[in-house]
């Protein structure tokens, strides 16, 4: 039994549910499968308790300030502290090639701007050694971006969440605008989601840089993945994507802080624009 507390948020399904499953399995002893709806959050549960798995249900919505409120309270009245925060909860664009603001806003919402209420409320209550899992994409790699402004300002030693911010808005305003341009990526599509996701690993270094405690965050591309978000394509299933973010939580040598990790558990350079990362075929998910 690790004497540890877990807690995944999105975790109903899909990945997340895949990572409850192997904590669980590793004998992680109190693991949170956090979940935006109750019913699809315990119906999740009541799977995993016919397969012998016991993880505990908690409402949490990651875009709602008083879901994670309550959430906050209730651990802080039951647990010392959380070990392993693994921020797993995303949505995916509406449309493949196609942006609207309204779904921009929402997936940069959801996918970014509620790790940040995540942070204020929930980094509070990690143990010291805990470790965060921010889950990106290889969407979320630097690489993506071709604007050469944005990837100097972003690939900055000493860059701060402001230029996260002021990045997410050019693009939000780009759309708003008009003045949108295909060109400023090297992927034709899902603009919003590598927006959101670039920001999320990128966002992952200045947390690792103030947060202190002996506490490791690291972002992670889980793979093409067989679950709703890909409409169940992909090249792994949730329980071969479930083992690099677990061993993230559980395994890595606590030297492996603020990076960037490839499903295969490898390191990679996040800001290496050189690096050709592609390999989900744009007609795929379509
Ligand atoms: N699948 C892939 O190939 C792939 C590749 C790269 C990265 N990823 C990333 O991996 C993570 C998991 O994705 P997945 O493929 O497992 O997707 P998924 O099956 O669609 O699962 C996404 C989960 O996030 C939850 N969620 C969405 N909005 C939420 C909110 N506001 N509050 C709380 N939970 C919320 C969903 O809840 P509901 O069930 O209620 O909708 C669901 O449980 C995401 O961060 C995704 O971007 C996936």
């Amino acid at each position: 039994m690790i004497d540890k507390v877990a807690v995944v948020t999105g975790a109903n399904q899909g990945i997340g549910f895949g990572i409850i499953k192997l904590l669980c399995k590793r004998g992680v002893k109190t693991v949170y499968l956090t979940a935006r709806d109750e019913k699809r959050g315990t119906e999740a549960v009541k799977i995993l308790n016919s397969e012998g798995f016991y993880p505990v249900f908690h409402q949490l919505d990651i875009t709602n300030e008083e879901s994670i409120k309550k959430f906050e309270c209730y651990m802080k009245n039951r647990h010392s502290g959380i070990d392993i925060l693994v921020n797993n909860a995303a949505v995916a664009c509406k449309t493949f090639s196609e942006v609207t603001y309204d779904d921009a806003k929402n997936v940069i919402n959801v996918n970014f701007n509620s790790i940040l209420t995540i942070e204020k409320y929930i980094y509070p209550l990690l143990n010291d050694n805990a470790r965060v899992i921010n889950i990106s994409s290889d969407s979320g790699h630097l690489s993506k971006l071709k604007n050469k402004y944005w990837i100097e300002r972003l690939s900055r030693d000493d860059l701060q969440l402001k230029d996260i911010k002021d990045f997410t808005s050019w693009f939000l305003d780009s759309i708003k605008n008009n003045t949108f341009k295909k060109e400023d990526f090297t992927w034709k599509f899902l603009y919003s989601y590598v927006v959101a996701k670039i920001a999320v690993s990128a966002y992952t270094r200045v947390q690792q840089r103030q947060t202190g405690r002996g506490i490791c965050v690291n972002s992670l591309h889980p793979g093409f993945v067989k679950t709703s978000m890909t409409k169940g394509t992909g090249l792994l299933t949730i329980e071969e994507a479930a083992e690099a973010p677990v061993y993230l939580a559980l395994d890595a040598d606590t030297s492996i802080r603020g990076k960037y990790i490839w499903y295969d558990k490898a390191e990679v350079d996040w800001a290496d624009t050189s690096l050709v990362l592609n390999y989900v075929d744009e007609h795929t998910m379509k």
